[in-house]
This record gives C-alpha cells, structure tokens and sequence, in this order.
C-alpha cells in the first residue's frame, strides 16, 4: 500500500510544512503545528468549475442577472450588499457567545424559504427551545443535528433547501479524511465541498466559523479565500449591542455594517443607531466627549467617556475599552506634550458607550475632549461634537466623509462640530446649518473664545 502522505499545518494560521516546527515562521506562535492526512488529489476538490474552458472577450460575456433573495432581516441584507445571493457560500465568524447562532437561527425560523440548518453544536430540542424564545414564523424550517458532512449531503439532497445554514465549519468532518474536526484540513475539506455543492445546486449556505483569540476565523485565514463573503460579528460579550461587519464581500461592498441589540428574545435590528447610543442627560457630567465617526458607510455618532483621577499607587493607570489602548497612550502624550496638561500622575480611563469598538480615528478629537473635559472638571456643552483625527504635532487632521459626519451631527439636533480646518470648504461645511468650527491645532479646540464648555 501506498504511504500515505502527511503535512503538518499552523493550527493557529494555517501555514504548511513538510516538517515538524516548533515555532510558526509565518505566524511565530509555538507549538501549533500537526500532523494531518493529504487526501490524494485524485479530484480536484472545491473551487466551482466552468463549462467552458476557453478564453472569451469581456464584452461577449452576458452578465447573469443576479436574483437576490432578501433575508427579510434590513441589517443582514445590508451586509451582504442587498439580500442573499444564490449559490453563494457566506461565512459567518465570531467569538463564542457572542450570538452568531441566535441570528442564523432567528433568519431561518422567520424566512419563508425552505431551509435546513444543520448544528453539530446542539441538539434539535436546544434549538426548538431557543427557537421558541425568538418566536417561530416559518413552517419549512428543518432542523438537522449532524456532524458528519457526508450525511448532511445526502439529507440535503432528499430535502433539496433553498438555503443550507452549517453550526459551525470546526464540528463538521469529512469521512474523505482521518483529520480531527476542527483541524486545518478537515476545515479546509470540509468548506470546499460545500463551496462544490453551493455552486451546483445554487444554494445559498450559511457557515459559522468560531475565532481564534487573535480574531483569526478558525485559525486559519485559508478558510477566508475560500468562501464569497466573510461576515464578523462583534461587540462585548457582556454588552447588547453587536456590529454585523463585512470583511469579504465578492456581492457587494465591504463598507458595510449592521447593528443589532441583543435582547430577551433574540436579536433586534437597531436602525438609528445614533440615538440609542448618545443618552439624553439630564445633568451634564464632565469627560464626555461626541464623536461623529463613520463605521463603514454608517455615519455614527459616538459617546467617549474620560476619566482623569489623580493616580493613588506608584504607576498611574491607563485602560481602554473598546479604543485602542496604544492608540490612548499616544494622545495622553499628545495632550501633554503640546498642550501642557500634566497627566503622568494621574489615572485615565477612557470607555466608548455602549460596547462598540471603534477603529475610525476620527474618533482622536473627541477622545481628547473627554479627558480634557475630565481633567478640568468642566462639562462639554451637549450641543458639540467633534470629528478629526489628532496627529502627533497636536494638529487636528482631515478625516473620510466628513460630508456624512456634518450630515448626521445636524439631523442628531447638535449645534456645533468642530473639525480640520482642511476641511472647512467641503460641501456640507459650507450648506450645514449647523456651526461647523475649522481647527488647526488642539490649543485652538480647548482654548478659543467659541469654547466647547457649557
Ligand atoms: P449564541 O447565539 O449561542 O452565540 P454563538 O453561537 O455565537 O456562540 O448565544 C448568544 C448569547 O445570547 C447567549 O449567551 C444567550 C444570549 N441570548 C439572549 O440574550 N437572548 C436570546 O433571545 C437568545 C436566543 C440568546
Ligand atoms: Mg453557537
């Protein structure tokens, strides 16, 4: 008998080698790599085939008109560019926990299409029992709890499903191979045979994929090539709201985002997310900076919350949540340095509202008010809000879409915004109603006459 040939591969990244190592070269984590079986490559697995081999002119090639099926959830469908497409095979990643299989489901149990959605995660009881918390509205909802891919083929194809919805990539496995589930091959096989079986039989699957704690789908970044689309689920655990992100998208554009908020009975779309996310206060508090960020083509306004407070133990505190705390250091330095503000013996604490994270850095100018805000113990008028990044000179710099940020600061009902003096010609600059305020560096935002202080 022939030997059988094996490769070893970065559990973490996915890397191969024909040897063992002891420390990933293309991702420098220890330990990672193992063994696994090669199927012989007697059929070339996964990627969808043409009929035709032959090189065709482009402008001979009829488009095909793309009916997209509409999920009937406006945040998902946004996601996905505009409603599912068929015979697409869409990943879904996310931390455990963090509610990827309560939004499949609560698609599956409201689409009135004939779905089967397979769990190799829990029974079909746990499934009806959470179905029902949700509230049931589809009658052509099949439920499959299976593990192995080969049985749920030859359940997918008695049935013949609209779409197919698989939880998750990591507890399904190929009898083709003698890999564990969950481990590079055996995810790798697995999704190249569902991508084979998407693109014949133009069916739309839903894949979970859990993530790593680097945020890596799966381990593997392979699985990412693969698939048409790669959704992210995010936000804090422990928070209600969630960020439906876009990181692939052969369908549509990977700007896009949804927002949900996790409730008792599943998850709701939040469609203005501005106003849940800036609470009314009824006394104005210092250290509360309004951001007018972009999360991908949603303008966003945003709430900082700084805290300054003179640090009791040797080394003062620094913590973040939900901005990044490299990013903090560096505009502590900032408002030290070159507005003088004395902050090296005091703790800093900085929260963004509501448990997103945000990575737009046009977020820097009201990260900056909000610990000037705390720092001096006065309030920030609740009328203001701030939109430009802060470059390492104490200069406010121009950000992306600064027509947007204007846009949605005046339909929020906010009567100043203060941004990059680079920007002040730009359209809505000019239109706003509001009162846009052009700054050139930080000592001009906190020190001008038109103060941001109540
Ligand atoms: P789950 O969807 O199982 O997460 P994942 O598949 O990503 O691991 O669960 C998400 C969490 O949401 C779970 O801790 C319970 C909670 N939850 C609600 O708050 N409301 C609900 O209606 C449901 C179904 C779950
Ligand atoms: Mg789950």
């Amino acid at each position: 008998m022939a030997k059988q040939k094996t490769i070893f591969y970065c559990q973490n990244c996915g890397a191969e080698s024909a040897k063992w190592v002891g420390k990933c070269p293309s991702c420098n984590e220890w330990n990672t790599y193992v063994e696994e079986v090669v199927r012989k490559a007697n059929e070339p697995i996964g990627n969808f085939r043409p009929v035709t081999s032959e090189p065709r002119l482009i402008q001979d090639v009829s488009p095909t008109i793309v009916n997209r099926v509409l999920s009937g959830n406006g945040e998902v469908d946004r996601v996905l560019g505009g409603g599912i497409v068929p015979g697409s095979l869409i990943l879904l990643g996310g931390e455990p926990g963090i509610g990827k299989s309560t939004l499949l489901l609560q698609l599956a149990i409201r689409l009135q299409k004939k779905l089967l959605y397979v769990s190799g995660e829990e029974s079909a009881e746990q499934i009806k029992l959470r179905a029902e918390r949700i509230g049931i509205q589809s009658d052509a909802c099949y439920l499959l709890a299976e593990t192995s891919l080969d049985l749920v083929f030859s359940n997918a194809e008695k049935l013949r499903p609209d779409i197919l919805v698989i939880d998750s990539i990591q507890t399904l496995y190929s009898d083709r191979l003698d890999a564990t589930p969950g481990s590079v091959s055996q995810v790798k096989e697995c999704t190249a045979q569902l991508m084979k079986y998407a693109k014949q039989t133009h069916t739309p699957i839903f894949l979970v994929g859990h993530i790593n704690k680097d945020g890596a789908i799966a381990g593997p970044k392979v699985l990412e090539h693969m698939v048409d689309t790669v959704l992210q689920f995010e936000g804090d655990r422990n928070m209600v709201y969630r960020i439906l992100r876009t990181i692939k998208n052969r369908f549509g554009s990977t700007a896009e985002l949804g927002i949900f908020e996790m409730q008792g009975s599943g998850l709701r779309e939040v469609t203005n997310p501005s106003e849940i996310l800036i609470l009314p206060r009824e006394e104005n508090m210092s250290g509360i900076g309004i951001g007018a960020t972009m999360e991908g083509n949603r303008p966003l306004l945003i709430e900082a919350q700084g805290l300054v407070s003179p640090a009791t133990y040797g080394t003062p505190q620094r913590s973040s949540t939900g901005y990044d705390a490299k990013r903090l250091n560096m505009i502590l330095a900032v408002l030290e340095k070159r507005l003088g503000l004395r902050l090296s013996q005091q703790d800093v604490f900085l929260n963004i509202a509501g448990g997103l994270r945000i990575q737009d850095p046009s977020l820097d100018l009201a990260v900056c008010a909000a610990i000037y805000s705390s720092f001096e113990e006065r309030p920030i008028s609740q009328k203001v809000c701030f939109a430009g990044e802060v470059g390492l000179g104490g200069e406010v710099r121009s950000v992306n879409q600064i027509d947007n940020r204007i846009m949605e600061a005046e339909k929020l009902g906010f009567e100043r915004i203060y941004i990059s003096r680079h920007q002040q010609k730009s359209e809505a600059a000019i239109k706003a109603k509001l009162e846009v305020v052009p700054c050139g560096k930080l000592s001009s935002v906190f020190f001008s006459s038109t103060g941001i202080f109540e």
